[in-house]
């Protein structure tokens, strides 16, 4: 991965690159587009052809499809104008924000269709590998999904889901099947393997790495409970991918109540990053 934080890693009080002294009670600020350099933007139509030269037939169609139609190839984009097409395709709205934020204000934005994308752009140094996610990851990676409908509807749930969590003890868990669905995830079309999880779609190297026949890696159907009982590696390519058919089956297996997998799981102990199950199977074959 070339970004290490995630939700589960949103408030351990490490310092933080943002400014956060104009946010608002939610976290929010202004984007102050005029603010940004001319070498920013210039390193983000780097960034940008970069990934362009590595997606097609690796994205999914409908990541590709989308981001084209966002005109973001030229420079940091306006998150305004963004934001306007988007409510119109999903009813979903960007929201600024200085960099990571609480949990509890994440879970509250994405609950309400707002989807809160970091301000500020990596350095040079920086153009292989961010520890921490940049307005590139945040924009380029997830906001293009955010037009279809299906997977715009998940990701709302999935925010009414975490301040769930929160009152159940099941935040690890969860954030397991965020990690591997909306960073990490893969589905299966009928042209082969695609990528629609951010993490992978803003990341340099692990675009190709993915979908690589015979690494050490698995490719293995998503199972809920599986997948939310299964630790994950925050700074190497990841050791599993879990694959869906299709967003509706995502969103359809993640519909039932999560009570009874924090019930059960957050007594026992997780699965390692690598494992395989005697059932599963591998759905990369070398070639
Ligand atoms: N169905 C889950 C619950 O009851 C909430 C959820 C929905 C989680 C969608 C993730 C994605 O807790
Ligand atoms: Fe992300």
């Amino acid at each position: 991965a070339d970004f290490l934080a995630t939700v589960a890693e949103k408030s351990d009080g490490a310092a933080l690159r943002g400014d956060y002294s104009k946010a608002d009670a939610h976290y929010v600020v202004s984007q102050d587009w005029a603010a940004y350099t001319e070498e920013e933007h210039a390193l983000w139509r780097r960034l940008y052809q970069r990934q362009m030269a590595l997606l097609p037939g690796r994205a999914c169609d409908e990541f590709i499809e989308a981001l084209q139609a966002m005109n973001a190839a030229d420079g940091i984009p306006e998150f305004e104008k963004t934001s306007q097409q988007l409510f119109a395709a999903t009813g979903w709205t960007i929201v600024a924000v200085p960099g990571l934020i609480p949990e509890l204000t994440f879970f509250e934005h994405l609950a309400n269709r707002r989807f809160p994308v970091t301000v500020w752009l990596r350095t040079p140094e920086e153009f292989n590998y961010i520890v921490e996610p940049d307005v590139f990851h945040d924009f380029f990676g997830h906001v293009p999904m955010l037009f279809n409908p299906v997977f715009a509807d998940f990701i709302q749930l999935y925010g009414k889901g975490g301040l769930k969590a929160m009152k159940l003890g099941g935040l690890d868990q969860l954030a397991r099947l965020y990690w591997y669905t909306v960073e990490f995830g893969l589905i299966n079309t009928p042209q082969g393997l695609r990528i629609y999880g951010a993490g992978i779609l803003s990341s340099g190297g692990e675009v190709e790495y993915c979908l690589t026949p015979g690494t050490s890696s698995r490719h293995i159907h998503l199972e809920i409970e599986r997948c939310l009982n299964t630790l994950y590696k925050i700074d190497s390519y990841q050791e599993t991918y879990f694959v869906i058919d299709s967003f509706q089956e995502l969103f359809d297996g993640t519909a039932p109540d999560f009570t009874p997998y924090y019930d059960k799981l957050r007594s026992g102990n997780p699965l390692p990053a690598n494992t395989l199950l005697p059932h599963e199977v591998e759905l990369l074959p070398a070639q």
